[in-house]
């Protein structure tokens, strides 16, 4: 039977792993897939004890201003640059995320944009549709070969560990920057060599960018990183928007040094800016990194398993799984 906490769902996930949540507490879940305005969003967030949200809500001290009644709010996602920490931890909001669930998907991804990029996969798709093909030719959407060529990654963490790994059975060098190097037992298991940012720029023939969005981060790719890049480079966003200037971006594919670039989030998404809907040479896809059946499952289950805990329903009470704001773990 529901209990009298009450949630709010603020997308359509799977009716079956919501359940899971009715068992427990009064539900309510947004009947549209979009991010709520931020009245809306803040005024859903005082009516209820907990909340399960995209990554596109945007969470601060201003949603939380007055709000006496918010325990905890579940990000279905491992991303969590929507959220202001400070301002949860200061009101006492448990913050969780989604860690790990999908890492190898979206590792996976990540080389289907290398490949799709490098190798031209979206341009010669789309040539094939249009009915222009008329028999081989042997010098048509010559790519960039990934086997033996040096990949780079800038951000080290889980998926970038899980992409480093893959590299193997393409026989590639694999070099990272990172805020700081890993242990030698980890580099090992992924055959990976830490060098500094400018050697990552200069040396790497596909760079993969995986690095968590903050304000530091921001544009770390930019007109001048661009540049420094080496003629030919196939560049992969799959962290976040905004880690790279879309507009440089687009000059940068239109007029060299890069061959091609796989992209899978954008700034501003999810509008996608049209210099970079001119590039032929550019794979986009809507951020649908770990959009798999099985992934977005373990996500949403794993999102609930957070939200139980945090508000101490059912056998999940205890400390949320993956709690960000660690500072609000409960003395046991
Ligand atoms: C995340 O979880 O942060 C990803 O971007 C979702 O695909």
């Amino acid at each position: 039977m529901a209990g009298t906490l009450k949630i709010w769902v603020t997308r359509p996930l799977f009716d079956d792993v919501i359940d899971r949540l009715r068992e427990h507490a009064q539900v309510r879940v947004s009947a549209q897939d979009k991010a709520p305005d931020a009245q809306a969003l803040k005024q859903g967030l005082a009516e209820v004890d907990g909340a399960l949200l995209g990554l596109s809500d945007r969470v601060d001290a201003d949603t939380l201003a007055g709000n006496t009644r918010l325990k905890a709010v579940a990000n279905v996602g491992v991303g969590y640059n929507n959220l202001d920490i400070d301002a949860l931890t200061a009101a006492g909001v448990m913050a969780t995320n989604t860690p790990d669930v999908l890492t190898e998907t979206t590792a996976d991804h990540a080389w289907a944009l290398l490949m799709a990029a490098a190798r031209r996969v979206g341009e010669a798709e789309r040539y094939v549709r249009a009915g222009h093909w008329q028999g081989l030719r042997f010098d048509q959407f010559l790519g960039h070969d990934i086997h033996g060529r040096t990949l780079g990654i800038l951000g080290m963490g889980r998926i970038g560990r899980a992409v480093a790994r893959r590299a193997a059975g393409f026989g590639m060098r694999v070099i990272y920057h990172n805020r700081s190097q890993l242990d030698a037992s980890v580099e090992r298991e992924c055959a990976a060599h830490y060098v500094s940012r400018e050697a990552l720029l200069a040396q790497s023939d596909h760079l993969v960018l995986l690095l968590p969005y903050t304000p530091e981060a921001h544009h770390i790719i930019d007109a001048t990183a661009l540049a420094a890049m080496k003629p030919g480079a196939v560049l992969v966003n799959i962290g976040r928007g905004g880690l790279v200037d879309d507009v440089a971006l687009a000059a940068a594919l239109r007029d060299g040094p890069l061959a091609a670039a796989g992209l899978d989030v954008f700034e501003g998404e999810p509008n996608v800016c049209a210099e970079l809907l001119a590039c032929e040479n550019a794979v986009l896809t809507p951020h649908i990194g770990s959009a798999t059946e099985a992934t977005r499952r373990a996500m949403a289950n794993l999102a609930v398993d957070n939200l139980l805990a945090a508000l101490d329903l059912g056998q999940q009470a205890g400390d949320p799984p993956s709690l960000i704001n660690r500072e609000l773990k409960r003395k046991r």
